[in-house]
C-alpha cells in the first residue's frame, strides 16, 4: 500500500514504521517523507533507509491555505492511499482535512481527549494526572478530535521531568502507529463518519487500549 509520511522533527515514529518495513512486518511502501522543516533529522532516517525525501517549508508561502495546496500537490504526486502524520507540527486546513478523510492518520502524545495541542506532557505533570500516553486516530478538521484507533497508556512516576514522561511515552507511541498502520494497510481499519471500523465492528470513542491486544497479534 502506497504511503506519505508527513514529519517535522527527530523522526523517532518514522524511524519505527521504517523499521516495521524492513522486518517485512508493515506491508505499506513508503513513496516520500515531506518535512515542513529541512533540517528535520527524520529526513537524514528517510535517506538513510534509500527513501525518497521532499522538503515543503510553510515559510516559503503567505498562507495556510496556499503552503496546504503545495503540501498537498506534493503528496498527492505519490498517490498514497494513507497519509501518516508522524510529528507533523503544523494545523491543518479545512480543505486540506476534507481532502484526506478516512485516508489520514495522526499520532498525539496524550490519551485524548486529554491534553489536544502542544506541551502534553508538561501539562500532564502539573495537572498531576498519574496516568498517561498516546493515541492514534483518523485526521478530522477538528484538531486532535479525530476518532480514536489505538491508546496505550504509561504511568506518571513521582519526580519525572517532562522528558522523562515524552521518552515513556514515545516508546508506545513506537509500538501503536505500527500496528494501527498494518491494520489499515490490510484492509481492516476503515473511519466510517465519527466511528472507527475494525474488522466492521465499531470501536468504543476512546479506542482501542493497547495492553487489551494479545501478545502474538499486537507485533
Ligand atoms: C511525538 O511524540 C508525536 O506524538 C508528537 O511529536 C513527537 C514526534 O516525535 N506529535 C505531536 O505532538 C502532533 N501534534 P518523533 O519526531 O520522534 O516521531
Amino acid at each position: 500500500m502506497p504511503v506519505v509520511i508527513l514529519i517535522s522533527g527527530s523522526g523517532s515514529n518514522l524511524q519505527s514504521i521504517i523499521d516495521g518495513v524492513q522486518a517485512g512486518d508493515l506491508p505499506i511502501d513508503i513513496r516520500a517523507v515531506i518535512s515542513n522543516q529541512a533540517e528535520a533529522h527524520g529526513l537524514q532516517r528517510a535517506k538513510a533507509a534509500g527513501i525518497h525525501t521532499e522538503v515543503v517549508n510553510h515559510r516559503d508561502y503567505p498562507s495556510r491555505e496556499d503552503f496546504d495546496r503545495a503540501l498537498q500537490a506534493a503528496i498527492d504526486a505519490h498517490e498514497p492511499a494513507l497519509v501518516i502524520l508522524a510529528g507533523f507540527m503544523r494545523i491543518l486546513s479545512h480543505a486540506f482535512v476534507e481532502h484526506y478523510l478516512g485516508r489520514m492518520l495522526n499520532i498525539h502524545p496524550a490519551l485524548l481527549p486529554h491534553f489536544p495541542g502542544l506541551n502534553t506532557h508538561e501539562r500532564a505533570l502539573q495537572d498531576g494526572v498519574q496516568e498517561h500516553g498516546a493515541t492514534v486516530h483518523f485526521v478530522t478538521t477538528e484538531v486532535d478530535g479525530g476518532p480514536r484507533v489505538l491508546q496505550a497508556r504509561v504511568p506518571v512516576r513521582a519526580g519525572d521531568s517532562p522528558d522523562d514522561l515524552a521518552a515513556r511515552v514515545l516508546e508506545q507511541e513506537h509500538r501503536i502507529f505500527p500496528q494501527a498502520i498494518r491494520w489499515f494497510a490490510e484492509g481492516r481499519l476503515k473511519m466510517q463518519y465519527d466511528k472507527v471500523l475494525l474488522d466492521d465492528k465499531p470501536l468504543p470513542t476512546s479506542g482501542i487500549d493497547f495492553a487489551d491486544i494479545p501478545a502474538d497479534s499486537a507485533d
